[in-house]
């Protein structure tokens, strides 16, 4: 697991949106995992200008959802294939029909879980999947309890995130008790996973991540074995870790072969 401390979001933004360049600015197939929720956001602000300023064009590329609310309306604008297409996907030359996500309107929820499953395997793997971090440890919609080999399902959301996602509905009972989610097996199938976190409400669970021991009651924590894993922190989000990585700083550092300088 690589460990990347830089000063803020939009380093990191910078430093995710590098990850996504390497493997889109060849211009052949590639299949991109994207996350919601707010810190990738830097991320995709980033990779919008570099398609509008530098032509980095993702028109080979298709993109896969990690996870979706079951029980909002096609539609809504919380709905995560709104949010995706809001942030990223439509201010990019991507086809709109090559940007997929589990269906949180199909009739059979477990059915579409399957079928999103899958295509997943059929197109994967993953190239880049970004990852955020939920304040339990979660990934995609994985909660803690989650075995590291699940596969796409339907999930229960615990207290605790829907608390720190109701800051996007107008009320805290507007968030959907139930999702689908891509599993940790999924997500792990990824050939290069980037998680990036932001702010101090997310050291302790980045901490426990990295530097605690790999269990089912942090879902973050499987990534530690990982073969091809980096973490993208501010210092906030970083505060919690001790020892050599505390401080660590790669201020011009790239990582991954092939990234683009130049854009920090
Ligand atoms: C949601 C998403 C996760 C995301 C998490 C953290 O629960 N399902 O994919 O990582 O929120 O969100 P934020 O980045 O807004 O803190």
């Amino acid at each position: 697991m690589d460990v990347l401390v830089l000063p803020g979001p939009d380093a990191c933004g910078r430093a995710v949106a590098d990850a996504v360049t390497a493997v889109v600015a060849p211009g052949g197939p590639v299949t991109l995992g994207l996350a919601t929720g707010s810190s990738p956001l830097p991320a995709y602000r980033e990779l919008v200008r570099r398609h509008r300023a530098d032509g980095l064009s993702f028109a080979a590329a298709q993109a896969f959802l990690l996870d979706e609310y079951l029980g909002l309306p096609a539609g809504h604008p919380q709905t995560y294939r709104q949010v995706i297409r809001r942030e990223l996907t439509g201010h990019l030359d991507i086809d709109p029909d090559a940007v997929h996500g589990p269906d949180g309107t199909a009739p059979d929820p477990e059915r579409a879980a399957a079928r999103y499953e899958q295509l997943l395997a059929r197109s994967g793997p993953v190239d880049v999947q970004i990852l955020g971090i939920g304040t339990n440890g979660h990934i995609g919609f994985n909660e803690p309890g989650t075995p590291p080999s699940s596969l796409t399902r339907v999930a229960t959301l615990t207290a605790r995130t829907r608390a720190d996602n109701a800051r996007f509905f107008d009320r805290p009972a507007d968030v959907p008790h139930r999702v689908i989610t891509q599993g940790l097996g999924t997500i792990r199938r990824a050939r290069h996973l980037v998680l990036v976190a932001t702010g101090a409400g997310k050291a302790a669970a980045v901490a426990a991540a990295v530097q605690g021991p790999v269990t089912p009651d942090v879902p973050a924590s499987v990534l530690q074995a990982h073969p091809h894993c980096t973490l993208v922190l501010d210092d906030a989000a970083a505060g919690g870790l001790h020892g050599a990585v505390t401080g660590d700083r790669h201020p011009a550092g790239l990582p991954w072969s092939g990234a683009r300088k130049g854009h920090r």
